[in-house]
């Protein structure tokens, strides 16, 4: 066994992506409204939740993206949308018997700069009946710039906008005509010094490597772009190329796409050009300035992960609202049905929309918080958690120790502390460690 070998898994392996463990490619239709009202009713009075959105439309839909989402030509759908949203609220307030304490806020999709100013106003409103934000000082939004203006951006503050995400994948016209994303660099400008003018201190810039028609040139081009804007965080994420999923990537041209050699050099590059440039690296895929919480959350071995990616977010339960959101409750994962029509339909007749989901045993949770820590930090102390969990963790250190031995240069076990010797191996040595990747049907995106 060589160097080779890893090499050759890199290029080869399709494995999760891990934003929640298991992957959600293992819930089923066991959980249901009631097991997900039990968990809720069982929610500590003084937890402070994470609480999550889904805003699932789109003016445009772009080719490259595997989000939930559909389009919409007008703000009218939004409108059902909203108050079906605000009954969803209730109802999840009246399993947990009150208006739980919410630490962060987050509002994602799709596009949730679609919605008016005034339907920016009903969200907070519907949001604070239902839950008490009072306390909440961590508000981000998933922002398209394209569908964007001083209204909105009002609105935001308004509703106490914290921290914004801005889409920008790639600026080359060429990339962005072969993923039909039109965005001019100056749409993107006025986004970020709308916000910051605003007094919003935290921006983060989304990019994707791996694009078709990308180039070192290219991404070079779009990285020193982005640079020169100095967003606090850079989610510089593989394009995970998944047709069979995502239909609308049918519209990628495949053969302009670069092999998984080529997707190694770009993001090779854009490591060593942001690391350059005074950014630090984050889990596998972020960046952020050294003073910038995330950063210190890597360092500090604090950072966590969840369906957003990374984040600094340490609450124990996420409550997801909107179609084919995900809940993470201490008992177990809740999924809410995933397309509109049914989440709508359900929550009009007064039920929970959970479709499907997964109750995690000890076990479970002992794998979660390992492989956890492998995609944040690249390293896993088995003794220290074995004795958090109580558990033994014997078959997860002979999984670790199997893969190093079959791929040498992936990392070293000694003491019974994993360590990996690059972030870039995270995928494939968390899905050596995954006890049941063997049994999972999924098909899963290039671990390069
Ligand atoms: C839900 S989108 C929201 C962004 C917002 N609607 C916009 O267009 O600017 C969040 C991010 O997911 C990432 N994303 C979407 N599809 C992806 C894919 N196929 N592979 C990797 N990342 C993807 C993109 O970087 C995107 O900015
Ligand atoms: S990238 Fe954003 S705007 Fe484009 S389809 Fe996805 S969610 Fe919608």
């Amino acid at each position: 066994m060589t160097q080779d070998h890893l090499r050759t898994a890199l290029l080869e392996a399709k494995v999760p992506r891990y934003t929640s463990y298991p992957p959600a490619t293992r819930f089923s239709g066991a959980i249901g409204p009631d097991i997900h009202a039990g968990w809720l009713a069982a929610l500590p009075p003084e937890e402070g939740i994470s609480l999550y959105a889904h805003v699932p439309f789109c003016r445009r839909l772009c080719w490259f993206c595997a989000c939930r989402t559909q389009g919409t030509a007008n703000a009218a759908p939004l409108t059902r949308f909203l108050e079906t949203l605000a009954a969803e609220a209730a109802l999840v307030a009246r399993a947990v018997g009150r208006a739980q304490k919410v630490a962060a806020l987050h509002l994602g999709g799709g596009t949730p700069t679609l919605l008016t100013p005034e339907q920016i106003d009903r969200m907070g409103q519907l949001l604070r009946e239902n839950f008490d934000l009072s306390a909440c000082d961590d508000i981000s939004v998933e922002i398209d710039p394209c569908e964007l203006d001083a209204a909105r951006l009002d609105a935001l503050v308004a509703f106490g906008l914290s921290r914004a995400s801005i889409g920008v994948q790639d600026i080359d016209p060429v990339v962005q005509n072969a993923i039909g994303r039109h965005q001019s660099a100056e749409i993107t400008a006025e986004a970020v010094a709308g916000l910051r003018a605003r007094g919003i201190g935290s921006v983060n810039f989304d990019l994707l490597y791996g694009l078709p028609y990308q180039t070192e040139a290219r991404l070079a081009a779009t990285l020193d772009a982005v640079i020169a804007h100095r967003p606090d965080r850079i989610a510089l994420y593989g394009y995970a190329h998944v047709p069979w999923m995502a239909r609308r990537q049918k519209l990628i041209p495949e053969d302009a796409l670069p092999d998984p050699e080529a997707r190694i050099a770009l993001a090779d590059l854009a490591r060593a050009r942001l690391i350059g440039s005074g950014y630090v690296p984050v889990g596998i895929d972020h960046y952020a300035l050294p003073g910038d919480e995330m950063a210190r959350a890597a360092q500090s071995g604090t950072l966590r992960r969840n369906f957003q990616g990374y984040t600094t977010d340490r609450a124990a339960t996420l409550v997801a609202l909107g179609p084919s959101a995900i809940s993470r409750l201490p008992q177990g994962y809740a999924q809410n049905a995933s397309a509109t029509r049914d989440w709508t339909a359900t929550v009009e007749a007064g039920v929970l929309p959970t479709a499907r989901g997964y109750a995690l045993t000890a076990q479970d949770r002992l794998a979660a918080d390992a492989i956890e820590r492998v995609m944040c930090d690249g390293t896993v102390d088995f003794t220290a958690l074995g004795r958090a969990h109580g558990l033994p963790t014997t078959a997860l250190t002979t999984r670790a120790a199997t893969a190093l031995a079959e791929l040498p240069g992936m990392g070293t076990l000694a003491a019974g502390v994993l360590q990996l010797a690059d972030m870039r191996y995270a995928r494939l040595m968390a899905a050596r460690i995954d006890p049941g990747m063997a049994g999972d049907t999924g098909r899963f995106s290039m671990a390069s």
